[in-house]
């Protein structure tokens, strides 16, 4: 009903257009829209660069997902034709490369970008086309936007369990480091918050550039302040920075762990495990968890990438968010398939991800999802210590009381 009455409004729009104002900008007829039995989908992930590390899992996620889609039919009996570019970890590509993507090959979607640098980038392309990013990662939060698909975790998603699961487990005493933008910035703003109710303390609070590698100066600080846990929100080859120069130091994961955002199974990979063992990560989904989605995810990642191949908390949502583009678009006749329309038909879809039973949230376009802490271990996978008893509610403003992203956009309560 709801979506009837939203495709008249927007035939509507775009007929009162057709009719005169050439000199306005016609949104509608610009709008990107499927034919030819093909619909157009964007990849924009990074293959080189500080965070290829980690997009480049993105990317094949993602490829899998879609190659999965057209061996059993396409949609609908339309193939899915992935455009693949790299932006090579630099916001400026990034933002080229979307613009190429939405207005040049008139993708009807583009699944894309880790750090929250990129996606700002990339925001105001899909927002003026009225188009649609679609986004794996863990991020800040504090976005609301029409024109994004957030598929991975919030704040509130990571750290409710996980900062009073450290203070319990640990002390008090926390070093926040984290790389120098807006994301680590954003999660280290609402650890702060938490740690404030729970009677912590922060020790230092320090952000070194993106891809830094030189983290002796940091050791020599966290050796000094003798935190309880070092909160890491640095990013890409920072990650293996840290932890190879963290145990090089001879410091001791069982006395003051690193607690992290961002360090999954394939950072563990590049790092090699006796570095990670024994530091802690909070995320919904580690390649360890046990249920039948899971397992036909990892043996087709393998049997598709490589043997060697780990799966991890942003290539399950890269992976499951394709599957849900499907499902949304299955909905549509093929000539209404446009971004707009998707959206609409995005809104609620729930999935059986490999995680467990994820939703899109209708007002807020985020992704209810299932919060774990795990332990890093030596052989390269993670130990789950709690898995939450159910899906959580993801509150992009969370950190920001009164504030709420609702389908109208954000409102003050
Ligand atoms: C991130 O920048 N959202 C990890």
């Amino acid at each position: 009903m709801k979506r009837r009455s939203f495709l008249k409004g927007a035939a509507a729009t775009g007929a009162i257009v057709a009719t005169g104002f050439p000199h306005i900008w016609n949104k509608n007829m610009d709008l990107a829209r499927a034919a030819d039995g093909e619909i157009k989908v964007g990849v924009l992930f990074s293959l080189t660069g500080t965070t290829g590390i980690i997009e480049e899992s993105l990317n094949k996620a993602t490829l899998l997902a879609i190659e999965e889609i057209n061996d059993a039919g396409g949609i609908n009996g339309m193939r899915l034709v992935p455009i693949v570019e790299d932006p090579a970890s630099d916001p400026a590509t990034f933002a080229e490369k979307a613009r190429k993507l939405v207005v040049g090959d008139k993708c009807v979607s583009v699944f894309g970008s880790y750090t929250s640098a990129s996606r700002k980038a990339v925001l105001p392309v899909f927002e003026r086309r009225d188009n649609l990013y679609w986004y794996p990662t863990l991020y800040e939060g504090r976005e609301c936007s029409k024109n994004v698909i957030y598929t991975g975790a919030v704040p509130n998603q990571q750290q409710n369990e996980f900062i009073p699961w450290l203070v319990q487990n640990f002390g008090k005493k926390f070093y926040l480091i984290g790389s120098n933008y807006i994301y680590p910035k954003e999660e280290n703003n609402y650890c702060k918050k938490m740690l404030e109710s729970l009677g912590g303390e922060v020790v230092n609070e320090e952000y070194v550039p993106l891809g830094h590698s030189e983290f002796s100066s940091v050791i020599n600080k966290i050796r000094s302040s003798e935190p309880n846990v070092i909160f890491s929100t640095v990013v890409g080859d920072s990650v293996v920075a840290l932890h190879r120069q963290y145990r090089a130091a001879g410091l001791d994961p069982q006395k003051m762990p690193m607690a992290s955002l961002t360090t999954s199974e394939n950072e563990v990979a590049a790092m090699g495990g006796e570095a990670a063992a024994g530091h802690f990560t909070s995320a919904p989904y580690f390649m360890v968890h046990k249920s039948p989605e899971n397992e036909r995810f990892v043996a087709a990642y393998k049997r598709r990438w490589g043997d060697d191949k780990v799966t991890h908390f942003v290539s399950e949502p890269s992976y499951f968010q394709v599957h849900l583009f499907k499902q949304a678009v299955e909905q549509l006749a093929p000539s209404d398939i446009t971004p707009p329309t998707i959206r609409e038909a995005v809104k609620g879809q729930e999935l059986m991800a490999p995680q467990g039973h994820i939703r899109v949230d209708p007002e807020s376009l985020h992704t209810w999802l299932w919060p774990k802490i795990a332990m890093a271990r030596a052989d390269g996978q993670f130990e789950v210590l709690t898995s939450s008893s159910d899906w959580l509610l993801p509150e992009p403003y969370a950190a920001y009381p009164g504030q709420s992203c609702t389908e109208a956009g954000l409102v003050q309560k």
